[in-house]
């Protein structure tokens, strides 16, 4: 079985390094691509509220018939449930049928509704309770990482953010490093779209490796936390193989030199899905 590298996080608990991500993935076929990654050997799931695929991800660790401390599993707030966090985490436990999430995250921090530090605060009070092993972040940008920690008690551990070498942001990586928390990547393949850049190709085949594990071994080697999704029962497999590529520091280079601003998401600054 692969052993996938593990980070520990500011309040001492371990995540997985590369996990499963759910965006995307249909409500009736998750708990099969769930369970493929289960049997593969992940053990970290992300997924959220806004996926509505929660109970395909519980029925699949259901049935998987782990030990719970095995796993690693995150979900996010929905947007438009800011204003009632406590609520929204109760939903979500019991759609994925867990007394305690490891990981939750604010999915997006919605600016223009100006909700997020009470959302926090609630957040605070679950961990605080034991519902949460770790609270975090998702789409923080340094201005609202800054708000946060001026006008909040617990850090965040983590900011998952859309990183993937044609879209790299290096400033706000380094100034949510630089804060104490650790950056979970999202996008991580850019979607697919990063796979077929000729640098990439060129590395893939001098390690005999495919194109997406040559980029998800340039985010481990970054020490970045990774999510890449796939329904495909091979390339699920294979992603997770990435944590046995090891790149060189020449390799590296190259891959960091693929930046071209190239976005697949929303821009949190402006980002408002209230109806997610
Ligand atoms: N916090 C947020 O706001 C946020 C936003 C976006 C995503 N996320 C999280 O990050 C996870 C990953 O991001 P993502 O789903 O947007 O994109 P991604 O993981 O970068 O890319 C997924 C795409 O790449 C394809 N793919 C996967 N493995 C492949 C391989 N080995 N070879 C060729 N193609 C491959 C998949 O197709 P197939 O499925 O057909 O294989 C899918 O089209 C999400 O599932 C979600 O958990 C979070």
């Amino acid at each position: 079985m692969t052993t996938v590298p593990t980070v520990t996080l500011n309040n001492g608990v371990s995540i997985p390094q590369l996990g499963f991500g759910v965006f995307q993935v249909p409500a009736d076929e998750t708990q099969r691509a769930v369970e493929t990654a289960l049997q593969a050997g992940y053990r970290h799931i992300d997924t959220a509220a806004a996926y509505r695929n929660e109970a395909g991800v519980g029925a699949a660790i259901a049935a998987a018939g782990l030990p719970r401390e095995e796993l690693f599993i995150t979900t996010k707030l929905r947007n438009g449930e800011q204003a009632t966090a406590a609520e929204a985490f109760e939903a979500s436990r019991q759609a994925l049928g867990l007394e305690v999430i490891d990981l939750y995250l604010i999915h997006w921090p919605v600016p223009s509704q100006d909700k997020y530090i009470d959302a926090w605060k609630a957040l605070e009070k679950i961990y605080a309770d034991g519902g949460a092993r770790a609270i975090g972040v998702s789409n923080f940008l340094p201005e609202h990482l800054e708000r946060l920690l001026a006008a909040t008690d617990v850090l965040p551990t983590v900011n998952q953010i859309e990183v993937h070498p044609t879209f790299q942001q290096r400033e706000l990586a380094a100034a949510t490093r630089d804060a104490g928390i650790a950056v979970e990547a999202y996008s991580p393949l850019g979607q697919g779209a990063d796979l077929t850049d000729p640098a990439v190709l060129a590395i893939a085949q001098a390690h005999d490796a495919t194109p997406a594990q040559v980029v998800l071994a340039w985010h481990l080697a970054a020490g970045t936390i990774v999510i890449p999704k796939s329904v495909d029962p091979q390339r699920i497999a294979q992603n997770l193989a990435a944590v046995d590529v090891r790149l060189t520091d020449a390799e590296i280079e190259s891959l960091n030199g693929l930046e071209a601003g190239a976005r697949t998401g929303a821009d949190p600054a402006t980002a408002a899905f209230t109806q997610m």
